[in-house]
């Protein structure tokens, strides 16, 4: 009941922001899990900054106030659409150490998942503070110092943390409390837990975000911060070193651009899954008529594309710069193909597919960045002269690695994690991979994270993106149908239940707001179920000829604005 009204609560937020023309918003719209964050983006629109400025200065903040879910210590992947039509993929995916070896986390012959995902072996290098320095540099109007600085006050004064936070706190505190300067910085100094409305000050992280707003990122990437972590990473049996650091580059990637029922979809590339496999479940249901379809229906054809969608992520998919990914996976033959193993009124079984040629592979398409020449979070931008930022960040989960490197208050990822540590063994949220998302020196682990913009007559129409791991591929996917096919408005295309299927493990995922009805059906049709809470984080912004409809997660505490 309580979790009734307050979904209702931030809908009413969400509806006072609605409809506020794009002709006259003067300053942009923006959508992020935190309204100091949403805060920070929109008062860097009114100092003059443009959508790249503000989604950067919302993820700097969110790395001082949502620590948890992304921060300089992780990696994103950044899409950029400027006014003039440019699009631009910057993939700042983590890096795994030089040293990394494919059965690194096997003991005794088996995989032990806990040394990806907590301390010294699970983090990679972090790739976020060069891609935003990158993006701002070429795209922005602002200084990246401009945008770290604010976000230094912040972490120096502190800030409440809210209910979220807290919640993230006690499900990882066993392992906070394993790690000397986490424990000190995440935790009161008599070493009770935080709680929600309590102040967390991190006085390091501020500095931190001074040196490199008076240094530029060699401060942490060829300098100090990479140092600190080398000598910790040597105390704890950790591969990371300061070469690593050196040797990191950012990616510009070639976005990829697909088609559902007339309308342009523009996703992220591997080493991202998400936007290949939102593009092939779009082309997988597009022959079916959702509109006039029964739920049921339309959610079984949806469900069991899922599936074959994520059947081929656990094959063919990894980093494109070490495995090769044919590009054929998104070819509309092979996807007519296979969409007709889907039926409407049955849960399938599938295994995945072989496009045609599939040594026609994306490697090479990537062009070397600035260098040669339960915790993830997407930030929703648009500015007033028409850029538009779509960008997904992360440590992994929560509190990533949970490794604090001492007197730099940044939280190691633990990415490492998203390499499949042996075929068919589960990660963190039950994704199983093969040969092309082994661990490998220097490779980047395959993501599920989809910054997604749809376009409508060559004018960007749908912003979007999410967290969730797997879910992130299919809350866009959900959350776009909905949009498009059965034109819900955008607040109830957010509020809407949601579902999920990832092949493995053979459930799907429902929420039960879904009513019981609808529910027992899919169980009648196959489905094993997977009941569960309201959960998700999606961040989106619609954007029409004369609004700007800005939504943040109704699931969460969050805000959008336009202005
Ligand atoms: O890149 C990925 O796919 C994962 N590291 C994302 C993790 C995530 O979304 C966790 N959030 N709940």
């Amino acid at each position: 009941m309580l979790k009734r009204a307050r979904l209702v609560g931030v809908i009413v937020v969400a509806f006072c922001v609605r409809f506020a023309p794009a002709e006259s918003m003067k300053y942009g719209a923006v959508a992020t899990v935190n309204p100091i964050a949403t805060d920070a983006a929109m008062n860097t629109l009114k100092q003059g900054g443009n959508a790249v400025d503000a989604a950067v200065s919302a993820m700097l903040t969110l790395g001082v106030v949502d620590g948890h879910n992304s921060g300089i210590g992780g990696g994103c992947f950044m899409l950029v659409r400027m006014a003039d039509g440019r699009v631009i993929a910057i993939d700042g995916r983590e890096t795994a150490p030089a040293r990394a070896t494919r059965d690194m986390f096997l003991r005794d012959g088996k995989a032990d998942t806990s040394l990806s995902q907590n301390g010294s072996l699970a983090s990679g290098v972090p790739g976020s503070v060069l891609a935003y320095e990158y993006a701002v540099k070429q795209f922005g109007q602002k200084s990246f110092g401009d945008l770290l600085l604010p976000a230094a006050d912040l972490a120096e004064h502190g800030f409440a943390i809210n209910r979220s936070y807290e919640r993230k706190l006690i499900a990882t505190e066993t392992q906070i409390r394993r790690f000397g300067e986490t424990a000190r910085i995440l935790l009161n100094p008599d070493g009770s837990m935080l709680k929600e409305g309590d102040t967390l000050r991190q006085p390091d992280l501020a500095d931190t975000y001074r040196q490199i707003a008076k240094n530029g990122s060699a401060w942490f990437y060829r300098g100090p911060f990479a140092q600190a972590v080398e000598d910790w990473m040597q105390a704890n049996a950790g591969l990371l070193d300061a070469n690593d650091f050196a040797q990191y580059e950012i990616k510009l990637r070639q976005p990829l651009v697909g088609q559902y029922r007339g309308h342009t979809v523009i996703g992220f590339p591997p080493p991202s899954s998400g936007g290949l496999h939102v593009q092939q479940i779009l082309s997988m249901i597009e022959r079916f008529d959702f509109a006039s379809m029964p739920e049921a229906d339309r959610i079984t054809v949806t469900a069991n594309a899922m599936q074959l969608a994520f059947a081929d992520r656990a094959y063919w998919l990894g980093d494109p710069d070490f495995a090769p990914v044919p590009k054929n996976l998104l070819d509309s033959t092979y996807l007519a193909e296979r969409s007709q193993e889907i039926s409407p009124d049955r849960a399938i079984e599938v295994s995945h597919g072989v496009p045609p040629s599939p040594a026609d592979v994306f490697k090479n398409e990537s062009e070397h960045g600035e260098e040669a020449g339960k915790h993830t979070t997407h930030v929703s931008v648009v500015d007033a002269q028409g850029n538009v930022v779509s960008v997904t960040a992360t440590v992994n989960t929560a509190f990533g690695s949970k490794v604090i490197i001492p007197g730099t208050g940044v939280i190691m990822n633990n990415q490492m994690d998203d390499f499949s540590v042996e075929p068919g063994v589960p990660n963190a949220f039950g994704l199983v991979g093969a040969e092309a998302n082994a661990v490998g020196p220097r490779k980047r682990p395959l993501s599920s994270m989809s910054p997604a913009i749809i376009m409508k007559e060559d004018r960007p129409w749908i912003i979007i993106g999410a967290a969730g791991g797997p879910k992130i591929i299919t809350q866009v996917v959900c959350v776009a149908t909905q949009l498009i096919d059965l034109e819900q408005d955008p607040i109830r295309a957010m509020s809407s239940p949601r579902f999920h299927h990832q092949w493995k493990p053979a459930s799907l995922w429902i929420e039960r707001t879904f009513d019981a009805e609808l529910r027992e059906a899919m169980k009648r049709r196959g489905f094993t179920l997977d009941e569960a809470n309201p959960s998700g984080a999606t961040n989106l912004i619609v954007l029409d000829r004369d609004s700007a409809i800005p939504v943040s997660e109704p699931r969460l505490e969050g805000k959008a604005s336009v202005e």
